[in-house]
């Protein structure tokens, strides 16, 4: 909100350039001025006079939010930091860009990690303590939880190094530094090169130059492109093997509010966890052994107890994701307004089914917890993204942005056409991918389709018999696990494949299912009660076919005949070739268009999308104003978890020590100035997915939080970033602090940390 001279304008120009000129800062209000105006319009004035308006309001709108999104949109490359630093100190950083990424000293990027595949996570101890997400190291967790020793539900800390738990399969990334490749990477393609060709050369170049560059030593490389490939990054890795769990909060306040409150403000979620780097005597990664030593991070993060107040610099320092920001109305239009609506409701099917179950019983309630938290995690997030685009007019925006680029490109043969030819691309695919969505979220909603995919995938694949023999000891072992854990013929599985099903073939995308004999959902019903798939005997049968015959035995089940027919329809040759040529062209005219949005606006700083790597995004404590006559303050206290409490609602339950504490008000040095708990708090911080566990910092580079979330109302800025309504959701490191040490009390970790008071 401070700072303007961030990010790109670049839809501003065009036939908007004369009001784009003078706007300034303030368009802001302009535009919630002329909001307000309009429901006031009188109906006796005429009806084009208000459409008029309308447009103008909505023309504005799209430039304001242009404009303002100056403000606190982009995640920037580390090591080009140094274009972003004036910016940065304006909204209000001490600090600069060589602090947090510098080649040749230590700085903040020595502290953070990529954690596991998909979080983030940062050193706060010179004895390599590692800080993330309690949903982060969930997995983890719950690995090691047994009825005995519950430490999801009950929470776990090691007390010594010696009860740290080793955590085999996880690992931690440090960014030792990262280098521009682009010249290289391209060596060999020309502009005559087609695409699959470009392919082909680059992915060997990447192979040589990533080779190369790490020979003779324990480092690992990654090339990724930027901007479709305009450009490309390579990074050298240190990958550490040997991470320990050191300790995690009981789930009801790890995971307080559930998925009720997941992507929701105001939150109450001490979404965090505790693990630590291991090493060898030589301080480098090394596989577990006992004999390895705690890590000692070239740089540990500094922790302030002083916390952030409404308007105060922040910024997120991590490895977010996946997003879409320089997409044509095409891919908005099918995300927001195709896809995400069969997806979600397909997933209340299953929810419906899931939750209804897992009320009935806490047995029922274990079984399927992790996997409703992933279904609902997509659905809830897709519900408030799909809103903020309509909210946004995203489509049209982007038709507007589209327009003043075509404008700007005639007459360029280099760019003249792009739009055009990603229209003629998107219309090739849009339906395909429809369906395939279709596929994925109907198909493979129930265990048993899963399971005759996983089949025949498998055994389709066998090159010869003794291939197969293996396969199928393999296969009826893994059918002994899932007949244990999950309920064969099961009712709530049967009735999610019959329903999920259904919904598909009244769209249109399963006419497989209209048999002679009977209507689709009875055969769909006959299919569940036939199939082998869904009796452990008739299961074990069919796998001890002999092996000449077992795959035309295992096609011949009614369960994995429906599959195959299913796939062979939506996935035929001929979709997927369509598809695939179709992607390929819009991956290179995309590559195209970003290339001539930097050319047509070459003063602005063109931040790239998210692809998993490190980076940095910046903005302000805010709350902000989610609907009429609601205001969200910026920050939530102990208070919300009382208010929230429910001993008959599993996510509200309030552990007794938690309430004693909160009764004596005993928050130690970790209270606010007004003698409250903080617990989270928002900010303008543009993040994404992949961005859980990152450090948030202050305008000194000091943790004071770590990122978790989003608030529901601004989930489209995977797509459009609208700074009224995008914030992103981090737990306040105070609180964090006050579980280890006061509730846990854990304090030896704390100790370890560097607090600043
Ligand atoms: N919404 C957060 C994210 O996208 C947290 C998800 C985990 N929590 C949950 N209640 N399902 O990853
Ligand atoms: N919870 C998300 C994660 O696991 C972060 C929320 C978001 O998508 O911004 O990365």
């Amino acid at each position: 909100m401070h700072s303007t001279s961030k990010v790109t304008p670049f839809f501003t120009l065009g036939y908007t350039a004369l009001i784009s000129i003078f706007l300034s800062k303030k368009m802001g209000c302009i535009v919630v001025a002329l909001k307000h105006q309009l429901p006031k319009h009188n109906k006796d004035q005429n009806e084009k006079k208000h459409n008029t308006m309308k447009k103008i309001a909505i023309l504005i709108m799209t430039v304001a939010l242009s404009i303002s999104a100056l403000a606190d949109e982009g995640m920037w490359i580390p090591m080009l930091l140094g274009r972003n630093e004036a910016a940065m100190q304006k909204a209000g950083m001490h600090i600069s860009a060589k602090d947090i990424y510098d080649v040749n000293n230590a700085c903040l990027k020595d502290a953070v990690l990529l954690f596991g595949s998909g979080c983030t996570g940062e050193f706060v101890s010179d004895e390599g303590l590692v800080l993330t997400n309690h949903h982060c190291g969930y997995s983890f967790i719950v690995r090691h939880s047994t009825v005995e020793h519950d430490y999801l539900t009950n929470g776990f800390w090691a007390m010594t190094r010696s009860q740290e738990i080793p955590c085999p399969g996880l690992s931690v990334t440090r960014l030792v530094r990262m280098e521009d490749v682009t010249a290289q990477v391209l060596e060999g393609v020309k502009s005559s090169t087609g695409e699959s060709e470009r392919e082909a050369i680059v992915a060997q170049n990447i192979k040589a130059i990533s080779e190369r560059a790490v020979a003779g030593t324990h480092y690992k490389a990654v090339i990724k492109p930027f901007y479709y490939g305009n450009q490309y990054f390579m990074y050298i890795n240190e990958v550490f093997t040997d991470v320990r769990l050191v300790g995690a909060p009981p789930s009801n306040i790890g995971k307080f509010g559930g998925d009720t409150d997941n992507w929701m403000w105001p939150r109450h979620t001490g979404d965090f966890s505790m693990f630590r780097v291991y090493a060898g005597a030589d301080n480098k990664p090394a596989d577990y052994s006992p004999d390895n030593k705690p890590y000692r991070p070239l740089k540990s993060l500094e922790i302030s107890l002083k916390g952030v107040e409404e308007g105060d610099f922040t910024f997120v320092f991590g490895y977010p994701g996946t997003t879409q920001r320089y997409v044509t109305h095409d891919q908005v239009d099918l995300a927001a307004n195709m896809e995400n609506p069969v997806r979600i409701d397909l997933r209340t099917i299953r929810l419906n089914h899931y939750n209804a179950a897992m009320a009935q019983s806490p047995a029922l309630r274990l079984k399927y917890a992790s996997r409703v938290a992933n279904i609902a995690n997509g659905w809830k997030k897709w519900q408030g993204e799909t809103q903020g685009i309509e909210r946004l007019h995203g489509v049209e925006q982007k038709r507007e942005q589209e327009a003043a680029f075509r404008r700007w490109a005639a007459g360029k043969p280099q760019y003249s056409d792009v739009l055009n030819e990603m229209e003629a691309n998107y219309s090739r695919l849009k339906n395909i991918s429809l369906e395939w969505t279709y596929f994925n979220e109907a198909v493979m909603a129930s265990d048993f389709m899963n399971r005759a995919y996983k089949l025949w995938n498998a055994t389709s694949a066998a090159a010869d018999e003794q291939t197969m023999d293996k396969l199928t000891e393999q296969l009826l072992d893994e059918g002994k696990k899932y007949y244990t854990d999950f309920d064969v013929h099961s009712p709530i599985d049967e009735a999610i494949f019959v329903e999920t099903m259904m919904y598909m073939y009244k769209a249109g995308y399963a006419p497989y299912l209209l048999v002679k004999e009977m209507g689709p959902e009875a055969y769909l019903h006959k299919v569940y009660a036939k199939s082998a798939l869904n009796d452990p005997k008739k299961y074990e049968k069919l796998l001890r076919t002999p092996a000449s015959k077992r795959q035309a035995a295992i096609e011949k089940d009614p369960g994995v005949a429906l599959l195959v027919k299913a796939y062979n329809r939506s996935y035929s040759q001929d979709k997927r070739a369509t598809y695939t040529s179709a992607r390929k062209n819009i991956n290179s005219l995309m590559r195209d268009y970003i290339h001539g949005l930097m050319a047509m606006y070459p003063d602005s700083n063109f931040f790239p999308d998210a692809n998993l790597t490190l980076r940095v995004t910046y903005g302000h404590v805010q709350g902000f104003k989610p609907k009429d006559a609601v205001y969200y303050t910026p920050y939530s206290t102990i208070e919300g978890i009382m208010e929230k409490e429910d001993p008959d609602i599993y996510d509200y339950r309030v552990e007794p020590r938690l309430k004693e504490l909160y009764k004596k008000k005993d928050y130690g040095r970790y209270a606010n100035k007004q003698g409250e708990m903080p617990v989270a708090f928002i900010a303008t911080n543009h993040t994404t997915g992949g961005n859980s566990g990152s450090p948030v910092l202050n305008a000194d580079g000091q943790l004071i939080g770590i990122n978790f979330d989003r608030c529901w109302e601004g989930t489209m800025s995977d797509l459009l970033f609208d700074p009224n309504y995008c914030r992103n959701i981090s737990l306040d490191i105070r609180y964090c602090l006050f579980i280890i040490d006061k509730y846990a009390g854990a304090g030896h970790l704390v100790q370890e940390m560097k607090i600043v008071e």
